[in-house]
């Protein structure tokens, strides 16, 4: 019989125990700058286009937050104020953690539930949009999860997952493997000395730069939370894209995309560049992420593999694109000293951890990214760039930002902003 620590997602579970001594992210008093952030409709459509496409703009959302954690389900239903959000998560902590921050912000649109992932179909409910970040590497079995999770996703729905990758973790899994070796456990003088020792790892260890790079990483709850965790694995690019498709899921984009792409930063200018765009995608992503060597986690959006098919698209084609109407993605910015020769500007998005992913524009192009408003299309962008620099390749132009994660591409909607 499958029972206690070896059925998926019970409360028997070491990974669930984990969590309730455990609770990561660290629970949260208020959530009201994140609130501000996401105040403006703008920063909503940009972000349901990155997940749909151009498909039509709606917030009567159902979303579903699966593993929310302490405050996740939380902090979407304070974004989405128009949408039903759900969440559900193994740990009596975090369930709890998330009831007292509804309370405090008086969220009227949040249910939540103690609930292992794997049993998501006792909810009887289906969904627009599942969030699951940070949780399907911890099961004991990735795919009976990611299969429950697609099982409740609606067709035309959307999935946003993150997982952790192997090669930027190589010292998270070499230092996981030390504290197993010595049975280091989970109090809190074990996790200090753990702490402690840490602070003795050679410079040259594979653990230092994320040491160094996140100064989170020394906070003890990060620590346990990374070194400490009963159940953990990785998945390299292509061991991710196997693990969607074969739960019948359909790889969509990545949710920063330019970090995989050949077009963008460093590789682009390598002597391989053209052999790596020649490659089928999958296989660009792959090696990209080879080449960077330091990828920490993967964040992806997916959907239900039989809506392949009728997929909205990301690009529209060239029968609908100059209708099309970018929006501007927030973290991005215009940088205007410094600049390389030639440039008028460089563009860049905060959410980049690669300093390599800076895209420069010239003068007609800075125009373009400054008249992006949510409102002009494609065609108004394209008339305002021959204005000023005569000839203009627009729709190239705009290609390049979209995969620079300057901006997503949205159906024209009466009324927004
Ligand atoms: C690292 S935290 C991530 C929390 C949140 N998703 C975020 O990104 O902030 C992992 C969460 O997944 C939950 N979890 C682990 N296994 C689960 C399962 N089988 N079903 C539901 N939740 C699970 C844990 O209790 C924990 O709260």
């Amino acid at each position: 019989m499958n029972t206690g620590a070896n059925r998926p997602g019970s409360a028997e579970d070491p990974i669930a125990r984990f969590y309730e001594e455990h609770p990561y992210p660290a629970p949260v008093a208020n959530l009201d700058a994140d609130r501000e952030g996401w105040s403006s409709p703008l920063r909503r459509r940009a972000e349901y286009h990155l997940l749909y496409g151009t498909r039509e703009y709606r917030e009567d959302l159902d979303i579903l937050v699966a593993g929310c954690g302490t405050f996740q389900a939380v902090r979407h239903a304070l974004r989405w104020p128009n949408a039903r959000v759900v969440g559900i998560d193994v740990s009596e902590t975090s369930v709890r953690h998330t009831k007292e921050l509804r309370e405090r912000h008086g969220v009227g649109n949040l249910a939540v539930h103690l609930l292992p992932i794997e049993r998501v179909s006792e909810l009887a409910h289906d969904f627009d949009l599942v969030i699951c970040t940070g949780v399907l590497h911890h099961l004991a079995d990735p795919d009976i999860g990611l299969r429950s999770l697609r099982d409740v996703l609606r067709p035309g729905g959307a999935m946003l997952i993150m997982v952790y990758a192997p090669y930027g973790r190589t010292g998270v899994t070499m230092m996981q493997e030390y504290s197993r070796l010595l049975g280091v456990g989970t109090t809190d003088d074990e996790i200090r000395d753990f702490a402690l020792t840490l602070k003795e790892i050679p410079e040259d260890h594979p653990l230092d730069p994320l040491l160094r790079r996140s100064p989170d990483f020394r906070r003890l709850d990060a620590i346990a939370d990374a070194l400490l965790n009963p159940r953990e694995r990785t998945y390299s690019v292509p061991e991710l894209l196997g693990y969607i498709d074969r739960t019948g899921l359909a790889f969509g984009r990545w949710y920063r995309q330019a970090p995989y792409l050949p077009q963008c930063g460093g590789p682009a200018t390598t002597p391989h560049a053209e052999r790596l765009q020649g490659l089928p995608p999958a296989e660009q992503y792959a090696a990209v992420e080879l080449f960077r060597g330091s990828m920490v986690r993967h964040s992806a959006v997916v959907h239900r593999a039989a809506d392949q098919e009728r997929l909205w698209r990301y690009l529209p084609g060239p029968e609908s694109v100059m209708d099309a109407v970018p929006i501007r993605l927030p973290h991005t910015l215009t940088i205007e000293e410094r600049l390389p020769p030639g440039a008028a500007a460089v563009l860049i998005n905060r959410s980049h951890t690669y300093p390599d992913l800076v895209l420069s524009v010239d003068d007609a192009e800075k125009s373009v990214v400054e008249a992006i408003d949510g409102r002009r299309s494609l065609a108004d962008l394209a008339d305002l760039a021959r204005a000023k620099a005569g000839a203009h390749d627009t729709v190239g132009f705009i290609e390049r930002l979209y995969r620079y994660d300057q901006i997503v591409l949205a159906s024209p909607v009466a009324g927004y902003p």
